[in-house]
């Protein structure tokens, strides 16, 4: 019966913590910066205190909906719903369906899902972030990676195609990323 937990796993995901945020701010999160509602880009604009805020209210969004899931049911119900909630921070009901990029809540996710793959890929999202100001580029990174790495420690071939799963979604929310960052576009982290 874990599965009626669906829709509300996605309800959750919709919560807008960038919006929010920024918007406390005096700032309108869709028009600065990349316009992406997320926590890269509540720190480009506002500073890294607010967008760690905005990065771990996105994270517990997918962190809460996975979580649930691996209590009441275990691993698949908590990628069934950790994704709902991805599903809902990327397709919002509320904003016509035009949410964020689904780093920070998959973060979320997967830190309860695969908590040492998170930990290492935080170090290497940080340090690329830091060496180029990209944040797109540590996320892209951290998106090819992330499978890899839970196929190294979960050893599950459903689990590895679950993540691909996720991951697809997430780097098509970044063509336009790897657009700028080809033609030397993208916008710098700080
Ligand atoms: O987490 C989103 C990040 O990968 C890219 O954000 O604002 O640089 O498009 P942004």
């Amino acid at each position: 019966m874990w599965w009626l937990l669906i829709p509300i796993a996605y309800l959750v995901g919709t919560f807008p913590s960038a919006m929010w945020v920024a918007r406390a701010n005096g700032v309108d999160i869709r028009q600065v910066g990349s316009g992406n509602p997320g926590a890269s880009n509540v720190t480009r604009v506002l500073g890294w205190k607010r967008g760690i805020w905005v990065f771990v209210l996105d994270a517990a969004k997918g962190a809460v909906a996975a979580g649930a899931g691996l209590l009441i049911d275990g691993r698949v119900a908590g990628y069934v719903l950790g994704a709902a909630a991805i599903v809902g921070h990327v397709f919002p009901i509320w904003t016509r369906f035009r949410g964020g990029k689904g780093v920070a809540t998959g973060a979320g996710v997967f830190i309860v899902i695969s908590p040492l793959v998170i930990l290492a890929l935080a170090v290497i999202w940080l340090a690329v972030s830091r060496l180029t100001k990209k944040a797109s580029l540590a996320s892209i990174i951290g998106i090819v990676l992330l499978p890899v790495g839970v196929g190294v420690v979960r050893q599950e071939w459903w689990e590895v195609f679950a993540t691909i799963g996720l991951c697809l979604l997430v780097m098509a929310r970044h063509l336009g990323n790897i657009r700028r960052l080809i033609g030397r576009r993208e916008h710098a982290l700080t």
